[in-house]
């Protein structure tokens, strides 16, 4: 009998169970003590000391950091096309055009190149996306957004502690937003954080998160209930505590199958890049249906993911006509491996043989 192997799998612990209790015996389940620690502790240990406001899901962050930087109707914002919907969302939930880039074939994020030739004179920022915990290419992306004097926004929900040079992602642009979803590195449950360095941009996004107040019923601008609660705070505290380890398991397991995998296109590490392997994606060789492999893993008890088989461009409400044949080539041919801290070598092992025995050349 072989194990079942999820493809992705929430790691909670007593001490998470302990913090929920402690938070649900005080009896003050909102606007208490966690969420201001937990920003702190954010602060500190994932994004340079830059501010962070904790809000109640990624694309809560992503929405009001976008408002609170200013963008609404009338501007475009470049974005990848092949990243999470959620993305584009919150774009066009502020009111602003989504225009759609191409990705590099080797990072899988935002191409400098694509981006440059969509710069126009409605653009008012670029909001890159980090990946599967790989960083796009920081130095191309920030130089670009300098000399065109148009900013920077990262979309950083799947890259809690990647680093750019040695610097974490979500610390570059004028706001970053990272997820807190149960598969993500880390979890609230569902969660989010606004992250930035622009003193103005974060009271903003602190009063859009509150209904416009600071103080109770003094309401100065409208405003959303996009609040995290303070369980889903006390939560992230204790997960926060090992996201260090867990990314460097991720990336140890990443590293196991890099070397197993024979016939997929396996994940590529830039060369100033620390990944944190959110996802690992593998694209199978030409004349391989990667439809029929995944259905054939999940047969043998693998669980697999494709991230993502519909890029934006292609989706109903999202929908634009654009020419990106390095999205519509990946989305066509990814999809992910089963990956959380708890994956054994055992069953890595058992994932890397099946996928080689049923991506092998044929004739
Ligand atoms: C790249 C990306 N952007 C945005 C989001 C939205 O985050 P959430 O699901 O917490 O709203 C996610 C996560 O789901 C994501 O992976």
């Amino acid at each position: 009998m072989t194990n079942p192997v999820p493809q992705t799998l929430v790691t909670i612990g007593e001490a998470e169970r302990r913090a929920v209790d402690r938070v649900l015996r005080s009896g003050k389940l909102v606007q208490g003590e966690e969420v201001g620690a937990f920003e702190n502790e954010f602060s500190k240990a994932v994004v340079a000391d830059r501010s962070c406001v904790a809000v109640n899901s990624g694309t809560s962050a992503l929405h009001l950091g976008l408002l609170a930087a200013g963008i609404g109707p009338g501007d475009e914002v470049i974005v990848p096309s092949f990243t999470y919907a959620g993305t584009a969302n919150a774009v066009r939930l502020a009111g602003a055009k989504p225009v759609y880039c191409d990705i590099d074939e080797k990072t899988y994020c935002a191409a400098p190149e694509s981006v440059r030739a969509l710069i126009g004179p409605r653009t008012a920022a670029i909001l890159v996306v980090h990946l599967f915990g790989h960083p796009a290419d920081m130095d191309e992306l920030v130089s670009l957004a300098e000399g065109t004097g148009i900013a920077l926004f990262e979309d950083a929900c799947q890259a809690h502690g990647a680093t750019w040079r040695g610097r974490p992602v979500g610390s570059f642009g004028t706001f970053g937003a990272f997820s807190f979803y149960p598969t993500k590195n880390m979890t609230t449950g569902e969660g989010g954080m606004i992250v930035s360095g622009d003193r103005a941009l974060v009271e903003k996004a602190r009063l859009l998160r509150n209904q416009g107040a600071r103080k109770a019923y003094d309401h100065e601008i409208v405003g959303f209930n996009n609040r995290m609660t303070e369980t889903a705070a006390a939560i992230g505290r204790v997960q926060l505590q090992s996201l260090a380890g867990w990314n460097e398991q991720r990336r140890s397991i990443a590293k196991q199958y890099s070397a197993e995998l024979t016939n997929v296109r396996v994940p590529s590490v830039g060369p100033n890049v620390e990944h944190v392997f959110h996802q690992y994606s593998v694209r199978v060789p030409d004349g391989v249906d990667r439809d029929q492999v995944r259905e054939e893993l999940r047969n043998r008890q693998v669980g697999t993911g494709a991230y993502y088989p519909v890029p934006c461009h292609r989706l109903a409400p999202l929908r634009a006509p654009v020419d990106l044949p390095v999205t519509d080539a990946v989305s066509s041919t990814m999809f992910a491996l089963p990956i959380f801290p708890a994956l054994g070598r055992e069953d890595l092992l058992r994932v890397a043989r099946e996928v080689n025995e049923l991506t092998a050349p044929t004739g």
